[in-house]
C-alpha cells in the first residue's frame, strides 16, 4: 500500500461550504482553504456542484482521499437528519451524490464526528486514553463520542433533552447570541446544567469544546463546576475540514 500523504477535507456548514488539502502527517492545510457560501435554498445538486468546485480548486490533491463532513447524522453515506440544514437532505445518499461529484469515492461523515476524529488525532485529545467527549458549540451542538481514539460515530448529545427543552436550542453558541447572553450568563445558566447532565450519563475523561466559540474559551470554560476536566478544541475551525481527511485516509488504509 503506497503510503497517503494528503487527503482533501470538505466542510459543508449552514453558512459556507469549505474545503482544504491536508497534510495527513501534521494535520495542517496545505494551501488556504477555500470557502463558498453555502445557498439560502440549498438543492442538492447546487451543493454537490460546490463541492465538485472545490476539489477541482486543488489540483494537486486530486488523487487525494476526499472527506465531506454534513451537520446531521449519515449512516453508511445516507443522511438521516438535518436539524439546521435543509430537510430535503434527509434519506439522500450523499456518499453517491459527492463521488458522482467529484468523480472519486467520498468518505461522508457528522460535521463533528469529523471535528472528534481531528482533536483526537492532532489536537486537544491526542493521546487521551478511555472515554473523550468532544462537543462543538455552534449553531447546534454537535458530539462526537471517542473511546481509546475509536469513534462511535452519530451520537446526537445535543438533542439530549435538559429540563424539557432540546439542549442545543438552550446552550449553542447561537443561542447565546440569540438571547443576548453574556458569557458568564450562558456558561452559567446554560452550559453549567447542560455539561453537568453530559457527564453523569457517559462519566468520560475529559471532555473538548469546539466551534468557533471555543476561541474564547477562557471567558467561559473556567466558569463550569463540573468533575471533567473540560478544555478547549485546539484545531478551531480547521477541525472539520482536517477530521474529513483523514477519516477519508482511515477509511482507504482499512
Ligand atoms: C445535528 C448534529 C450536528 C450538530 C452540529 C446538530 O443539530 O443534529 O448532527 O453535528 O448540529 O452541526
Amino acid at each position: 500500500m503506497s503510503q497517503l500523504t494528503t487527503g482533501l477535507g470538505i466542510d459543508i456548514g449552514g453558512s459556507g461550504i469549505k474545503g482544504a488539502p491536508v497534510d495527513l502527517a501534521t494535520g495542517d492545510f496545505l494551501k488556504e482553504r477555500k470557502k463558498i457560501l453555502t445557498p439560502e435554498h440549498s438543492t442538492l445538486d447546487t451543493v454537490a456542484a460546490i463541492v465538485r468546485e472545490i476539489a477541482e480548486y486543488f489540483p494537486e490533491a486530486s488523487k487525494a482521499p476526499v472527506g465531506v463532513t454534513f451537520p446531521g447524522v449519515v449512516q453508511q453515506g445516507v443522511v438521516r437528519t438535518s436539524a439546521n440544514l435543509d430537510k430535503h437532505w434527509i434519506g439522500t445518499d450523499a456518499r453517491v451524490l459527492f463521488s458522482e461529484a467529484v468523480g472519486r469515492p467520498v468518505r461522508v461523515l457528522n460535521d463533528a464526528d469529523a471535528a472528534g476524529v481531528a482533536e483526537s488525532r492532532r489536537g486537544a485529545a491526542k493521546g487521551v486514553p478511555g472515554v473523550v467527549l468532544v462537543t462543538t458549540l455552534g449553531t447546534g451542538i454537535g458530539s462526537a463520542l471517542l473511546v481509546n481514539g475509536r469513534l462511535v460515530p452519530n451520537t446526537e448529545f445535543g438533542h439530549l433533552e435538559v429540563d424539557g427543552h432540546d439542549a442545543e436550542t438552550r446552550a449553542s453558541a447561537a443561542a447565546k447570541n440569540r438571547e443576548g447572553l453574556s458569557y458568564e450568563e450562558w456558561a452559567t445558566e446554560r452550559l453549567q446544567r447542560y455539561y453537568r447532565v453530559v457527564e453523569d450519563l457517559l462519566w468520560p475523561n475529559l471532555i473538548v469544546v469546539g466551534g468557533g466559540v471555543s476561541r474564547q474559551g477562557h471567558r467561559f470554560l473556567p466558569l463550569l463546576d463540573i468533575r471533567t476536566p473540560i478544555v478547549a478544541a485546539e484545531l478551531r475551525n480547521t477541525a472539520g475540514i482536517v477530521g474529513a481527511a483523514l477519516a477519508a485516509a482511515e477509511q482507504e488504509s482499512i
